[in-house]
């Protein structure tokens, strides 16, 4: 298995990102904070990106939870590794989320997120793959929809590696 082509350019993401922060900012009165929560450790790069284009006032936090193992099949069973470290009671919510796969994480995020009473819960994912989805979980900001490709790079890894990489690229030789 190797890197491939890329899917979406440096340039690219970032152009896309822009719009998002602004969509954001649209849905929440820019007299109230925006509190965003990245799921570790995927969203890492995106949220820097994000969070730099959310006019007014922004706070954050982080969530890790399990799913993937070491290589691309997902194990179906999502563990929350890392709690939030405050409160979001109260608070207008946007889970940064890299990618929408099955729909499984998101879901049990959904979950565990709604029972805090936040104000608002919305969810902000670079990538999505809509053939995928085992389970219906809304998702208002969608950077791009993709096939059914196993993709590495801006925070998506394989194996931990290729986080790095400032573009979105394929993963060649994954069944
Ligand atoms: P889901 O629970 O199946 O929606 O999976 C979500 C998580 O699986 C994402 O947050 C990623 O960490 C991982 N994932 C899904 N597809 C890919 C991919 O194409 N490349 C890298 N990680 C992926």
């Amino acid at each position: 298995m190797k890197l491939g082509t890329t899917l979406y350019t440096e340039q690219q993401i970032a152009a896309r990102i822009a719009q998002i922060g602004a969509e954001i900012r649209r849905d929440v009165p820019v007299d109230e904070p925006v509190h965003v929560i990245a799921v570790l450790k995927g969203a890492f790069v995106f949220l820097a990106d994000l969070v730099r284009q959310i006019p007014g006032t922004v706070t954050m936090d982080f969530i890790a939870v399990s799913s993937y193992g070491a290589g691309s099949k997902s194990s179906g069973q999502v563990r929350l590794l890392k709690d939030l470290d405050r409160s979001i009671e109260g608070r207008h919510v946007i889970i940064v989320e890299d990618i929408v796969d099955t729909g499984l994480t998101l879901s049990y995020l959904h979950e565990i997120l709604w029972a805090r009473a936040p104000k608002s819960l919305r969810t902000a994912c670079l990538l999505s793959k809509p053939s995928r989805r085992k389970v219906a979980v809304p998702v208002e900001y969608t950077g791009f929809s993709i096939e059914d490709l196993f993709v590495v790079g801006y925070g998506l890894d394989y194996d931990e590696q290729y986080r790095q990489l400032p573009y979105i690229g394929v993963m060649d030789g994954i069944d």
